[in-house]
């Protein structure tokens, strides 16, 4: 029977707006979870892993008046008729936690999670992308504020970005934000026809949003919109007062800006972002959090404060490339086995290197010398052990140092753990210079 060609099939690409991570790429993605982790649990804070996807109502409480919880989310039926929606971001999902297990406070929490909108993809904007993240929830103590924004600080300091600024800014409590509201609608729908056409629709509904807007004719209004922090109560002006205070005295520079009210509905007091100056305008900020004293409440728990930030991996090493810092670690192998003999040393031999603590890496398929110690010297080990009929028959390897000019040594079989250990502990020799 005559072959018939088989279709050809297109190969898939993944979705518009989501990317693949590979290494090495994705080993400085794993250091800077490593770097964010052992940051923030130093100062208390432990681990929350909490679903991908949650009953939809846990994100719409976050308010009807985002573009996150409106246009963006992933919603689906699940086979059960559930209406549920993929994580749009971290800090809904852990006050569900904080309610539903009501662990005692103050609950000091990070995440390192994958979070979806459905947004339009560009440069440092995507549909899945990925956020660290603190919440500390069961404190109203402004100092909290200082300490939670401290730790974002510190840690792009500890990646080594220098072009980072804070800005900082109250929303008041939810009767000052609510008063404050009323305040920015009136003023709004006094200069409508001076607004950009596309922002005139949130003036009724959604008057926070149109402070947002980067679109000049708006801007150009909301330029003299009456400020949040000109109409706070006594008891939000202290609160402010003494975070910046608590700043100062860590030595981390601030600037106030009145017009931050943030993407998310549910800030009261204390918003702060951090914007990058060696990025695009439109992606600048690299991350970003506040206080959400409503927060619990609205998701059927006892009134309890809380504050967080979430800071986006993506976005945080794109600048890190603008910046030339933090660059992908350099973790090579201890050793490349290779064995010209039929593979069953490199079998044996990797698994008694590997279950000694060694880093080590073999080739397979029956490969040729000349093709193994070019993997060898591509997988950039420290060391390759040779194993060639003649090593195979008196039960030795010959190991040969790939970091200096060290020349190579017939070591027996079984004493190659203890023998790399001690030439691994030694520093490399200087490289010969012709
Ligand atoms: P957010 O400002 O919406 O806040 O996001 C936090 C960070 O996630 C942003 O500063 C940015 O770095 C990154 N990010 C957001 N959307 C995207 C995207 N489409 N593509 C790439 N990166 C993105 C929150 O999500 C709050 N949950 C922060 C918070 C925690 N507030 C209190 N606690």
């Amino acid at each position: 029977m005559a072959d018939t060609p088989s279709p050809r099939i297109e190969p898939y690409h993944a979705p518009p707006g989501t990317r693949d991570v590979l290494p090495p790429e994705s080993a400085r993605w794993q250091a800077l979870i490593r770097l964010f982790a052992g940051i923030v649990e130093a100062a208390g804070y432990g681990l929350v892993q909490s679903p991908m996807f949650e009953e939809i109502g846990v994100f719409r409480r976050m308010g009807e008046g985002t573009d996150v919880v409106r246009k963006e989310m992933y919603d689906f039926l699940d086979k059960g008729d559930r209406h549920l929606a993929l994580r749009p971001e971290g800090t809904a999902s852990v006050v569900r936690a904080f309610v539903q297990h009501r662990p005692p406070t103050p609950w000091k929490t990070w995440y390192a999670a994958p979070s979806f909108r459905y947004e339009r993809p560009q440069a440092g904007r995507y549909r899945q992308h990925h956020q660290l993240g603190v919440e500390a929830i069961g404190s109203a103590d402004p100092d909290l504020d200082v300490e939670v924004i401290a730790l974002l600080s510190g840690f792009y300091e500890r990646i080594g970005l220098g072009q980072v600024d804070l800005l900082v800014n109250s929303m008041g409590t939810p009767t000052d934000r609510r008063a404050y509201l009323d305040r920015l609608r009136s003023f709004l729908v006094d200069h409508l026809d001076d607004l950009a056409p596309d922002d005139r629709e949130k003036v009724e509904q959604h008057p926070m949003r149109v402070l947002d807007s980067k679109r000049p004719a708006t801007v150009a209004v909301t330029e003299s919109a009456p400020r949040i922090t000109d109409h706070l109560s006594d008891e939000a002006v202290a609160q402010f007062e003494r975070v910046q205070a608590g700043l100062r005295a860590l030595g981390i520079a601030f600037r106030v800006e009145p017009r931050l009210v943030r993407g998310l509905d549910y800030y009261t007091h204390t918003t702060f972002e951090f914007q990058s100056g060696a990025l695009d305008a439109a992606q600048n900020t690299i991350g970003g959090g506040g206080r959400y004293d409503g927060l619990v409440e609205s998701l059927g728990g006892p009134a309890t404060p809380g504050i967080g930030f979430g800071t986006g991996i993506e976005r945080v090493l794109l600048t890190c490339d603008a910046e030339g810092a933090f660059p992908p670690p350099v973790k090579p192998l201890d050793v490349f086995v290779v064995d010209v003999t039929g593979g069953d040393v490199a079998r044996d031999l990797t698994a008694v290197l590997r279950r000694a603590g060694l880093r080590a890496d073999r080739a397979f398929d029956g490969r040729s010398m000349k093709s193994q110690m070019k993997a060898a010297d591509r997988s950039g080990a420290g060391f390759v052990a040779i194993v060639g009929e003649d090593e195979r028959a008196s039960g030795t390897v010959t190991l040969r140092d790939l970091r200096g000019g060290q020349g190579q040594h017939a070591v027996p079989a079984d004493d190659l753990v203890a023998n790399l250990n001690a030439r691994l502990a030694d520093p490399p020799a200087p490289r010969e210079t012709p």
